[in-house]
């Protein structure tokens, strides 16, 4: 079926396009002559590229990008993910020549620039965690989480005691227990209290001599502020162990308070989310970690030394480092980004930023909550978890109502987690949406709300209007098919 037009023809795939000898492109003369390719790495046969020319390549290219979804293109409410508007000129500096053409491997006199850079952005984090030191290596979310909790390991060995658990409240985003798996502790989970909260009592129920720590999620997944926080970092600190705080929704609290001041040991920051990286998809990110004092000396290498002069060194003379976690110092063009929009923000900026994220959530919240039952009533941070229960009553899934979002150009919220809200829609509407969009948001899911009781049928047969409707998404993820090739031997096959 053709996307477009509806009829019953497929577009063709850039290997069926094209006729031989079309070419859209000249290859240049070669300057010097012949140059010498020893004769075992000639190829023996051609390539079998298409032959195409411009226009059909220009038409291909335009039309598969057509065929996705971004920021760019409508409202992007995934809760957790924080898709927000990137400013374009977090992306001019980071296509500047001078950081796209570094290469790791250079000479440190000649990078100067970037150590510059890449010591102004710790310091910002800093100053915006409460955290002492910071390290820009992770290249992710989760990549945070396992450094952060080799950290803590290490730590707790130099205090003279190794420790087999971590605690991990059950609303905690499934890369929590997947880090400290990983790094080879036992996972304990601990249950939320009716309205949502990290409870204090299970805390120190759970807590014994085997505890490494606590990962705490705030605002936690429910998009609410976890209000007792302090209590249960002095339960878990008075039995030895740390704590670990997923930042990930930073973007809720930039600017207004500290998770240091509430005792955390170690916090990770999504800059992708928080400080505008486009993501999705795999990447690119960064996840930088903020460590207290104690916990500085095991950091990763290298580090960003300020000689003090004015210049900057990369360091790996840390002998109780847990040693490197990738190849080179970061992913260096999302902290480029990041030190862009915090520059560009500022301050109050920044905090003002985080407030709108607020304000729009319950604005979404409030619109909408006699049309959808809210999972935890009153005000929410940055997201908001709605649910199917109403819906449901007539057969519409909380599927269904996220496919049909599609048709109307908005993608859908994050759909069945947090895990412990049946059939939970987690809507994070970010700062950067307007009124006018949000208002649109919220008629679109109020027409939903009716179809599911006039037409159930549509929201079924849901996304109409798009090139692909409803894959099999476990075999998608599991099983990805990226290339034309792929496609082409799962026909075959
Ligand atoms: C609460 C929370 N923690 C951790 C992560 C992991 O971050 P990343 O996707 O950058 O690995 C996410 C990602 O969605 C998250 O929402």
């Amino acid at each position: 079926m053709n996307a477009r037009s509806g009829l019953e023809f497929a577009e063709p795939t850039i290997f069926e396009r094209g006729t031989p000898g079309r070419s859209g492109f000249k290859v240049p003369e070669c300057e010097d002559g012949k140059v010498a390719i020893p004769a075992h790495l000639l190829r023996k046969t051609e390539p079998e590229f298409p032959e195409t020319s411009e226009l059909e390549v220009v038409r291909h290219f335009t039309r598969i990008s057509r065929m996705n979804f971004g920021i760019d293109v409508g409202m992007y409410p995934l809760g957790s993910c924080t898709m927000k508007y990137n400013p374009r000129v977090c992306e001019d500096a980071a296509a500047l020549e001078g950081f796209t053409g570094l290469h790791p491997l250079l000479p440190q006199d000649k990078i100067q620039g970037a150590l510059a850079l890449m010591a102004e952005l710790e310091d910002a984090l800093a100053e915006l965690s409460g955290m002492p030191a910071i390290s820009l290596a992770p290249a992710a979310g989760a990549h945070g989480e396992l450094t952060g909790m080799m950290v803590i390991r290490k730590a707790l060995e130099a205090r003279g005691y190794a420790r087999k658990k971590v605690l991990i409240p059950d609303t905690a985003h499934g890369t929590n227990p997947a880090s400290c798996a990983l790094v080879g502790y036992k996972v304990v989970s601990v249950k939320s209290t009716e309205d949502g909260m990290l409870d204090p009592a299970a805390v120190a129920a759970a807590m014994d001599d085997d505890v490494a720590g606590i990962m705490i999620t705030n605002p936690n997944t429910l998009g609410l502020f976890e209000e007792h926080v302090a209590e249960v970092t002095k339960i878990v600190h008075e039995g030895g162990g740390l704590v670990y705080g997923d930042g990930a929704n930073f973007n809720a609290i930039m600017g207004k308070y500290r998770p240091a001041d509430l005792g955390l040991d170690v916090i990770h920051f999504n800059l992708h989310k928080t400080f505008s990286t486009p993501h999705g998809g795999g990447g690119p990110g960064a996840g930088p970690i903020g460590v207290v004092e104690e916990l500085e000396p095991f950091l990763p290498v290298p580090r960003v030394l300020r000689n003090g002069d004015g210049t900057f060194a990369l360091s790996v003379d840390f002998p109780n480092s847990i040693g490197r976690i990738r190849t080179f110092a970061g992913q260096f063009l999302v902290l480029v980004r990041a030190l862009t929009y915090i520059r560009a923000l500022g301050g109050a900026g920044l905090a003002k930023a985080a407030e709108m994220a607020v304000l729009n959530a319950n604005y979404v919240r409030a619109r909408l909550a006699d049309t959808y039952h809210v999972a935890y009533p009153g005000t929410c941070m940055h997201e908001v978890v709605f649910s199917d229960k109403l819906q449901s009553k007539n057969g519409v899934q909380t599927m269904d109502i996220a496919k049909r979002l599609m048709d109307y150009g908005f993608h859908p919220p994050t759909v069945y987690f947090p895990l412990i809200v049946k059939g939970a829609m987690m809507v994070e509407p970010t700062e950067t949406e307007d009124k006018a969009t949000l208002d649109k948001f919220v008629e679109v899911m109020e027409n939903i709300a009716k179809e599911a009781i006039d037409n159930p049928d549509i929201l079924h047969s849901a996304p109409n209007l798009t090139s692909v409707s409803r894959p099999d998404e476990v075999l998608a993820a599991r099983k990805p098919v990226l290339t034309q090739m792929q496609a082409d031997q799962q026909d075959a096959e």
